[in-house]
């Protein structure tokens, strides 16, 4: 296998552990990769994906597969968010039990999140759960959702509220799948980026400002020909990826009662009004991570408001936003929409919403809503959707 980077995920004792690999041009070997994941008895493989991403990096996939002698089969979802759902899952199930899968066959997802989630669910109860391999291709997939075991799909009573955390054999993460990504969709993975770097430490938030005053995600695809870029992409992702791996293995199913800085819950930074923002546009305006970057600007002024931020830290959260690319515009949300979205959030059913604000980089506290006026909110809210 080309030179890569391992990124090692150790969990508790009912599930395994498993790397994750990064780097350029695996996608070639990915047949091997799979075989040393998977063992010897693992037979026939499914590679859900999407027409788009298939028609990009599907057959390369294929063929290592075929000759890692895998029988292989391919299951195409539709493309988008809208598709991450029980109809497509029962689909995937029904594909899966006429190819006649067995309790030692595997799954491996090629794509973004929602294949993720999708593929990584149906392998979880798919014969009461079998082998998963995620190959993600968007940056967001790359350091968020193909790490920590979180599968699912949305269902009319809400989005992900119907899953179950199946953690993987194995991922493989191809930096070179990034250049077809469209530029929406890499602003929106560098805004989790920089709410890993928010929440984690100082370095790791510089390392992700830096990155991005240097390679701008407006001329991202020009740099794919710089060996420089390859490694300093691959040093950002693999910190990115590390940094969400450890709080994963410290609270792998994101324990209710924790309130500590090493919950699960601090990557909920910045989604509290990103699901609002969501919600109240119905799910149509923004890319999810286009919503967390305005979510991590709302908790920054927040936490600024209730003194618990220092300005110069507020500012450099707001300089380093100004470079993940263009948000979309917000002028024409309503302030009230997305204050009555709020009580529909998921981490806010049977008890009060939570939020994740910041006391400085690196330094995550939980707010209880009940500590936090509503004038306050409604005043951050004003500040940071009329800014533009
Ligand atoms: N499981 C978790 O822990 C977790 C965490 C965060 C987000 N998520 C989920 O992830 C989903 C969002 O994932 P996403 O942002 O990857 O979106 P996505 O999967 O919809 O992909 C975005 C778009 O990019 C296209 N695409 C993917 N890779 C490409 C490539 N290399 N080149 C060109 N086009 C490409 C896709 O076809 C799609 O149109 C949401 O459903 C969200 O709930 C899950
Ligand atoms: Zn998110």
């Amino acid at each position: 296998m080309n030179e890569h980077q391992t990124v090692s995920v150790k969990l508790g004792e009912n599930s395994h552990q498993y790397e994750i690999k990064l780097g350029h041009d695996l996608l070639e070997n990915s047949g091997n990769w799979a075989r040393i994941c998977l063992s010897e008895k693992n037979a026939r493989i499914v590679i859900v994906s999407n027409p788009k991403i298939f028609r990009l990096y599907g057959e390369i996939v294929r063929k290592s597969l075929e000759n890692a002698d895998f029988e292989v089969f391919v299951f195409l979802m539709k493309d988008g968010e809208r598709h991450k759902n029980l109809r497509s899952l029962e689909m995937l199930l029904k594909f899966n039990g006429e190819n006649k899968l067995a309790r030692t066959d595997a799954v491996v997802a090629l794509g973004g999140g929602v294949v993720g989630d999708l593929a990584g669910f149906a392998a979880a109860v798919f014969l009461r759960g079998i082998a998963f391999l995620q190959i993600p291709t968007t940056l967001l997939a790359m350091i968020d959702s193909s790490v920590g075991g979180k599968t699912g799909v949305n269902s009319d009573f809400g989005k992900n509220l119907i899953g179950a955390f199946h953690q993987p054999n194995g991922v493989l993460i191809d930096v070179k799948t990034l250049k077809t990504l469209p530029k929406r969709e890499l602003t929106a993975g560098f805004c989790e980026a920089v709410k890993h770097g928010a929440i984690s430490n100082r370095q790791l938030f510089d390392q992700t400002a830096d990155f991005l005053k240097k390679f701008p995600t407006k001329n991202f695809k020009k740099f794919f020909s710089d060996h420089d870029f390859f490694a300093e992409l691959e040093n950002l992702l693999a910190a990115q990826v590390a940094f969400k791996a450890e709080i994963v293995m410290n609270d792998e199913r994101e324990a209710a009662a924790r309130t500590d800085a090493k919950s699960r819950k601090i990557l909920n930074f910045g989604h509290t009004l990103a699901h609002a923002l969501e919600k109240a546009t119905d799910y149509k305006y923004f890319k999810h991570g286009e919503a967390v970057g305005y979510g991590i600007l709302f908790a920054a002024e927040l936490s600024k408001i209730l003194v618990i931020l220092d300005t110069n830290e507020l500012k450099l959260l707001n300089d380093v936003l100004q470079d993940v690319g263009k948000l979309p515009d917000t002028k024409n949300i309503e302030i009230e929409k997305v204050v009555q979205a709020f009580s529909f959030d998921k981490k806010n059913i049977g008890k009060s919403l939570q939020w994740i604000l910041l006391k400085e980089i690196g330094k995550p506290v939980i707010f209880s809503n009940n500590d936090i006026p509503v004038s306050s909110i409604q005043k951050v809210l004003r500040k940071v959707l009329r800014k533009k």
